[in-house]
Parts: structure tokens; C-alpha cells; sequence
């Protein structure tokens, strides 16, 4: 086995809050040899980090609905690793694991850890990248925030914003599963071509080359009653202006606010939620953790029938992470956006 002692763990650590869009000077790279293990310890070589939206939120200071990364701390980041140490009963060396490993090349410490909260995946079973996009994270949160706060119904409109993204795809696919007449909306032709051809989305509205409100009067000719919503901002008063009775929005997301430099803007027609006695209503995918294991049972099941894919971006190299983390918020990423740390 290699010594512990030869093997360099790169990180990137936050430097500082970044101020707006993220900048070069907020992250800050560090090297380390790593130590032997004391027990109840592994070591995980990171294969595959995820990187999420959610990530510029936790480079701020303030209370969410998880810790804000201290500065000098290396910068959180779900992913898949390999086993390369084991102290511990839980896993052997060998052991693929998805959990929260960090923008870095090892992970090392306690198997059991809370945050890390490890648990094994089958690289056989499904290519390795899957499990960060519908079999993860944002399959998850796409389901349960689909189903159980959206609550779509066959024959309803089911429109999902951010549409060819990692949720975006999932809610969609899921909502065509359910029978519901699905329309995206996204960046480029491209994007939107994507969902409709390949994924079976009914329409996608291209909201950077024509009018949100123009492509729902268009594509939701009997309204919209579900509103999967990932971008905020101006999409978000959109749709509110075409909602049915009882529609039900889903707030996963505001990546269009994500960079703000003045406070978040809100919708200016949320009395639209009023007059249609509808509710916008949160979702936090940590809530359904004790389920996720049916969702990934139900959407591998589709996927091996071939009625469900998952399409992902695949970044190469631990040095381009803060290249890359900007991709999801200039839509360069095309489907779930993942950095390659290592081969498998
Ligand atoms: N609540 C939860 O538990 C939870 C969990 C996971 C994710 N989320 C949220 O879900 C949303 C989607 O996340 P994801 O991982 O699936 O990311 P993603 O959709 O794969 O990537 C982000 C996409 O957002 C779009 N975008 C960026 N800036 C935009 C803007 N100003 N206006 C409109 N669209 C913009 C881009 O697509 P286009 O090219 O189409 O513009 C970009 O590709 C995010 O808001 C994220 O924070 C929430």
C-alpha cells in the first residue's frame, strides 16, 4: 500500500465572502500531507465533486438552513470517493461512498461523521456521476419537491424553470411520468431542444431569446397549477401572471438572485396567489432523507426501462473548480454540473 505520507491532499479553502460574483481572490489553495489514520478513521479519494447552486449561498455569513462554510474552511461539497483507509468497521478500502467531502482531493476522518454522512454506492449498478444527479441530491429534491409540495395530477400543467439543469431535468421527466403536459423553461435553443426532444417535455420556452410571458400564453393554453420554481426573479412574476385556481408553486430555488449585490427581489405579483387562492411553498430536500432511498428504487427503475435519462456536464481537473462553479451561473453548464478530481 502507498504511505500515507507520499500522498499531497489538495484544497480550496474560502478566503473570503465573495461580494457578488465569486472571484478568484475569495478562494484560496492549500496543500497538505496526510496523516495516519487513529480509529474509527478511513480516507476517501475524491473521484467526483458535485457542484451546486446551493454553494454560493453557503459562502455567506447569516442564518439558512445549514452553517455558512467558516472562512480558512475547505469549501463544502457533496461528491463520490473511493476507500483508500480504513480503520473502521463501517467501510473497507475499496468502498465507493457518496457524502459530503469537500472541495479537495482526500477526505479524511471519522467514518461515522455526521456532516460527511457517508453511505456506500454501487458503481456497477449505475455510472458514478448519476448518483450526484437523479440518484442524488438533485434528483432528490426534484421529486419529493415535485410530488409532495407540487402535488401535480395527471392532466394538470407542470411548468420547471432552469429546465435542462440537474433539477430541472427530474421535474420535468417526473411530471411526465405522472401525465401531466410539461413545459421547460431555459437558456438557448440548445437547452431547450434538449428537453423537449430527448427528455419528452411538451414545450420549453428559450427565455433568453423571447418573452416568458408570451411562450406560457402560447404553451399553457389552459393555464399553469404547478410552478417547479429554480430561478426566481423575473420568471417567478411570470408565471405568477398565468397560475390557475389552486395552483401550487414550489420555491426550490433563486439562482438569479444568487449573485445579488442588493437584497433579493421578491415577486411584484404575489396577489396573484390571492385572487387564485394558490400557495408558493418551500423545499428543503435534507427533509426527505429518510426516503430517498424509494426515489432512487423508482427513478433507477425508469431509467433501466430507458423511459428516464439524466444527463450530466462533466468538468476535469481539482484547478478548475472555481472556473467551473461559475458555469451554473452564466448557464454554461449543460445538465448536472460535475468536477472529475480523479479517475476512477
Ligand atoms: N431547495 C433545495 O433543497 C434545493 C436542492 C438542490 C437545488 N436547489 C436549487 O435548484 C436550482 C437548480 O439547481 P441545479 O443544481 O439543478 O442547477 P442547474 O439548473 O443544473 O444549473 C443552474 C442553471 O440555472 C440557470 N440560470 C443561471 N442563472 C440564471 C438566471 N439569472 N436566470 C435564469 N436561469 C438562470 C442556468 O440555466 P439556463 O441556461 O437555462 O439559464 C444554469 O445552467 C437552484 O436554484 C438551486 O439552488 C434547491
Amino acid at each position: 500500500m502507498t504511505s500515507l505520507a507520499t500522498l499531497t491532499n489538495r484544497q480550496f479553502r474560502l478566503a473570503a465572502r465573495p461580494v457578488g460574483v465569486v472571484k478568484d481572490s475569495d478562494w484560496q489553495q492549500t496543500e497538505e500531507t496526510l496523516r495516519e489514520l487513529t480509529e474509527g478513521e478511513i480516507i476517501v479519494q475524491v473521484l467526483y465533486l458535485s457542484l451546486d447552486p446551493a454553494m454560493r449561498g453557503w459562502m455567506n455569513e447569516g442564518k439558512s438552513y445549514i452553517r455558512p462554510v467558516a472562512i480558512g474552511e475547505v469549501m463544502r461539497a457533496g461528491g463520490i470517493g473511493i476507500v483508500i483507509a480504513s480503520r473502521s468497521s463501517k467501510f473497507v478500502v475499496g468502498d465507493t461512498l457518496s457524502g459530503l467531502l469537500g472541495v479537495q482531493s482526500y477526505w479524511i476522518g471519522a467514518a461515522d461523521d455526521r456532516m460527511a454522512s457517508f453511505y456506500k454506492v454501487d458503481g456497477k449498478a449505475m455510472p458514478l456521476p448519476k448518483y450526484l444527479n437523479a440518484l442524488g441530491m438533485p434528483g432528490m429534491t426534484a421529486y419529493f419537491g415535485l410530488l409532495e409540495v407540487g402535488m401535480p395530477k395527471a392532466g394538470e400543467t407542470v411548468v420547471v424553470s432552469g429546465a435542462a439543469g440537474a433539477v430541472g431535468q427530474t421535474v420535468g421527466q417526473v411530471a411526465k411520468q405522472k401525465g401531466c403536459r410539461v413545459v421547460g423553461i431555459a437558456g438557448g435553443q440548445e437547452k431547450c431542444d434538449f428537453v423537449v426532444k430527448e427528455l419528452g417535455f411538451d414545450a420549453c420556452i428559450d427565455y433568453k431569446n423571447g418573452s416568458v410571458h408570451e411562450g406560457l400564453k402560447t404553451h399553457c393554453p389552459n393555464g399553469v397549477d404547478v410552478y417547479f420554481d429554480n430561478v426566481g426573479g423575473e420568471i417567478l412574476d411570470a408565471v405568477l401572471t398565468r397560475i390557475n385556481m389552486k395552483a401550487r408553486i414550489v420555491i426550490c430555488g433563486a439562482i438569479s438572485q444568487y449573485n445579488n449585490t442588493t437584497p433579493v427581489k421578491g415577486p411584484a405579483n404575489y396577489l396573484s396567489l390571492l385572487v387564485n387562492r394558490a400557495r408558493m411553498e418551500g423545499i428543503v430536500v435534507f427533509d426527505y432523507a429518510d426516503r430517498y432511498h424509494k426515489a432512487v428504487t423508482e427513478m433507477a427503475g425508469w431509467m433501466r426501462a430507458g423511459s428516464f435519462q439524466s444527463r450530466e456536464d462533466i468538468v476535469q481537473g481539482l484547478e478548475n473548480f472555481p472556473a467551473a462553479l461559475q458555469m451554473l451561473f452564466s448557464g454554461k453548464n449543460f445538465g448536472k454540473l460535475v468536477l472529475q478530481v480523479a479517475q476512477e
